[in-house]
């Protein structure tokens, strides 16, 4: 589970995933931060345009609630095309690939989020839709088999993934586009909040834009996810005016500190302080010390605390950084055996 989910319970999901749908921008020029993502989209699409071709393959690859598939709706909309969602583990069988793949028109766009999940033999059927836009059939078995192919209509394939690490070399060349999407600055997420809380009719002050935005760990789905939850606490115990008070309250109550980070970072850094004494920490040992999966820390967890200066990557493991320790109110080790002499 995504860290952000776990701050709601299940029944506000439903609710949040309508709500998140509508904060949605729908265009580029709506879209806040990644000004590089945003600039280098922008001139490809203007040329595909211009060619009248549909867009080049996209890989959009970063940690998780940064918008991957907020930008494939908005490839689509620019392009004039229509959306089709998918990912890769509900791609189980070549033939729901195929399915997909023969519903799509020119110009459409296959979004398919967690590539780096497919297994091998729809990867394959990949292959030839992205660089030839070809299905090819294997009719009958044995020496008597032959292959027929299909054509497909020009689409463009937005694959995303927050490991671009595990993709196939074969999978990842036949993308003409790769964009990494990155963290978001407060600025930006301030400015993300107050459009959010414009279209869900929130009051909010800069300040309390300033207070959410300093503690979503540079994520807009996390941004908007605080919002609707201080607005709970602001409507409930106050006006419903978020400002910086309201604020700081609400997300005390949600356990999030001024950093951001949550009950899980702290155990880490906890973990690290006091079992391991800040020496490099493999990472399933980490895992098994704050109770959530290897993937789940490398993937959420791990981008914000690398950002923040508080852990760093060893070739022997994650260490621990000063800054880490002076947030959580311990003294650095000044030993010659801390971490920082493995930087
Ligand atoms: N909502 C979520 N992400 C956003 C972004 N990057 N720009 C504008 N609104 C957003």
């Amino acid at each position: 589970m995504d860290f952000d989910e776990r701050l709601i319970s299940s029944s506000m999901l439903a609710e949040d995933a309508s709500v998140e749908y509508s904060l949605r921008p729908r265009f580029l020029n709506e879209y806040i931060g990644q000004a590089n993502a945003k600039e280098h989209i922008r001139v490809y699409i203007s040329a595909a345009k211009l060619r009248n071709e549909a867009l080049d393959h996209v890989l959009l690859y970063g940690p998780p609630g940064l918008g991957k598939t907020t930008l494939a709706a908005i490839i689509a909309n620019e392009m004039g095309g229509n959306l089709r969602i998918t990912s890769g583990p509900a791609l189980s069988h070549a033939g729901d690939l195929a399915a997909l793949l023969s519903n799509l028109n020119e110009g459409d766009v296959l979004f398919i989020d967690e590539i780096h999940r497919l297994n091998a033999t729809v990867e394959e059927v990949l292959y030839p839709a992205m660089e030839d836009f070809a299905y090819d059939i294997i009719i009958g078995k044995g020496p008597s088999a032959r292959s027929l192919r299909l054509e497909l209509p020009k689409f463009t394939l937005v694959g995303a993934t927050t490991r671009m690490g595990l993709l196939t070399s074969p999978l990842r060349d036949r993308f003409g586009i790769k964009e990494q999407l990155e963290l978001y600055t407060h600025e930006d997420l301030i400015e993300i909040v107050t459009r959010s809380a414009g279209i869900l009719n929130i009051t909010i002050t800069v300040d309390g834009a300033l207070e959410i935005a300093s503690r979503s760990r540079g994520t807009p789905r996390i941004a908007n996810r605080l919002l609707k939850r201080v607005r709970d606490f602001a409507q409930v115990s106050g006006n419903g005016i978020i400002d910086r008070d309201s604020a700081r309250c609400g997300l005390e109550m949600l356990g999030i500190d001024e950093l951001g980070l949550d009950a899980v970072d702290r155990r880490m850094l906890t973990a690290m302080i006091t079992k391991f004494s800040g020496r490099p920490v493999g990472l399933s040992t980490l895992a098994a010390s704050t109770g959530e999966d290897a993937t789940t820390i490398e993937d959420v967890y791990e981008p914000y605390l690398l950002q923040l200066g508080f852990i760093a990557r060893t070739p022997r493991g994650r260490v621990l950084l000063p800054a880490a320790y002076s947030h959580m109110g311990y003294a650095p080790p000044r030993d010659e055996n801390s971490q920082v002499s493995f930087l």
